[in-house]
């Protein structure tokens, strides 16, 4: 019976491929970007013929409202059988509020990540020509801004033990990495800096902290099966001001869990807007792909919230299913959008478009129905039938 698996279907040799795809739209505007980023997928799937079968499931403030827990087992089972996952965002203010809440909807994205080993999480920083007057950078040092940061995602101090006594006079967060744990993620980021411009920078801490003078020797002891790879440190401190003042030397930047987080989100300061920043999260087993911008409560229902971040997340998610003409697509779509400033809010406060707009007319782009003459009066209008 196993020989049968090894037969292609027809669909396979046409080229046509199915896949099962978990979405989870969280909470604020995550819902509405997600629906801008499966119409993406439908546009892809009916130009390229494949087929991309959807289960919503639950998680964050959304799952805690329906079910009491920000994670339910039902969606971590649905997203352990997927091919990859989608998603939205996460949080609510009224948990932001209250810290010593037990249930948080964090948790929820938290314990994925944990429970479906989503070691590498991938974060591109990239600029747009036609959006460098939204970056605080100086325009000349925004050209040639292209690098990736790869951060460890389901270890160090994020999932060590947490302790505070009975009156809460003292707290404490045990941060602890194992050398196979570094080991995983700098291989994937030795490889990415191979195929690119082959430098590889290590962000920690290793003058103060012994988990990153561990991360210094296990990555330094790697170098040498990657010889063509220059190898460099930077303290975490220097590092966000080094991300700030040139940019252009990085190419690919690994860091721990924490520094992680905290230098992607300066880096997206670098691009104009934290809406156009998409990320993967890769495991041996799964992958998900969600935009790096949170829920954004205030926009949460309005139509405003930029759908891009979530767009070139279905792209990295596309080329992690090997659909690189796809993606390709996708991305030009999104450039396209950017160039002739189809934007959002975000981006243009005061000639902007809709989230759905946007998201239309990237589809429209994929489906070939762009002419490049667009109907002026509905511009004007910001209608989605611009063209
Ligand atoms: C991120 C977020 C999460 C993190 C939060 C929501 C737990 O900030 O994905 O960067 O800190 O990892
Ligand atoms: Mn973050």
């Amino acid at each position: 019976m196993d020989n049968l698996k090894e037969i292609p279907t027809q669909q396979q040799l046409n080229g046509y491929q199915h896949f099962t795809i978990a979405v989870i739209p969280g909470d604020g505007i995550g819902p509405e970007v997600t629906q801008q980023a499966v119409n993406v997928l439908d546009a892809i799937a009916q130009k390229f013929g494949h087929h991309f079968n959807y289960n919503y499931c639950l998680m964050g403030a959304d799952a805690i409202d329906k079910t009491g827990t920000p994670l339910p087992n039902e969606t971590v089972s649905i997203c352990s059988k997927s091919d990859a996952i989608l998603f939205g965002a996460i949080g609510h203010p009224k948990y932001d509020n209250d810290p010593s809440a037990k249930v948080r909807p964090e948790q929820g994205l938290l314990q994925l990540r944990k429970r479906l080993q989503l070691f590498a999480n991938i974060r591109p920083v990239a600029t747009y020509t036609s959006l460098h007057h939204l970056s605080p950078l100086k325009a000349k040092k925004l050209v040639d801004v292209d690098f990736i940061i790869y951060r460890e995602l389901t270890g160090g101090i994020y999932f060590g033990e947490k302790k505070t006594d009975a009156a809460q006079t003292w707290a404490s967060d045990e941060c602890i990495y194992t050398k196979d744990e570094v080991e995983r993620i700098a291989h994937l980021a030795f490889k990415a800096a191979q195929k690119r411009r082959k430098k590889l920078t290590l962000v920690d801490k290793a003058n103060v902290l012994e988990t990153s003078r561990l991360w210094r020797k296990v990555v330094k002891d790697m170098a040498s099966q990657y010889p063509d790879v220059e190898l460099n440190f930077l303290y975490v401190d220097n590092a966000v001001m080094q991300i700030i003042l040139n940019p252009k030397q990085f190419d690919i930047i690994l860091a721990e869990n924490l520094f992680g987080d905290m230098i992607s989100d300066v880096a997206s300061i670098i691009s104009g807007s934290l809406g156009l920043l998409p990320s993967a999260s890769i495991g041996e087993s799964n992958a998900l792909f969600e935009p790096i911008h949170g829920s954004f409560p205030a926009a949460a229902g309005k139509d405003i919230a930029n759908p891009l971040g979530s767009i070139l997340s279905v792209a990295m998610m596309l080329e992690h299913l090997k659909l690189f003409k796809e993606a390709k697509l996708v991305r030009d779509a999104v450039d396209w959008t950017i160039q002739n400033l189809f934007v959002t809010k975000d981006i243009d406060p005061v000639n902007f478009y809709f989230t759905s707009t946007v998201g239309e007319l990237i589809t429209e782009y994929i489906h070939g129905r762009v002419t490049g003459v667009f109907n002026q009066e509905n511009v004007e209008l910001r209608k989605s039938t611009i063209i």
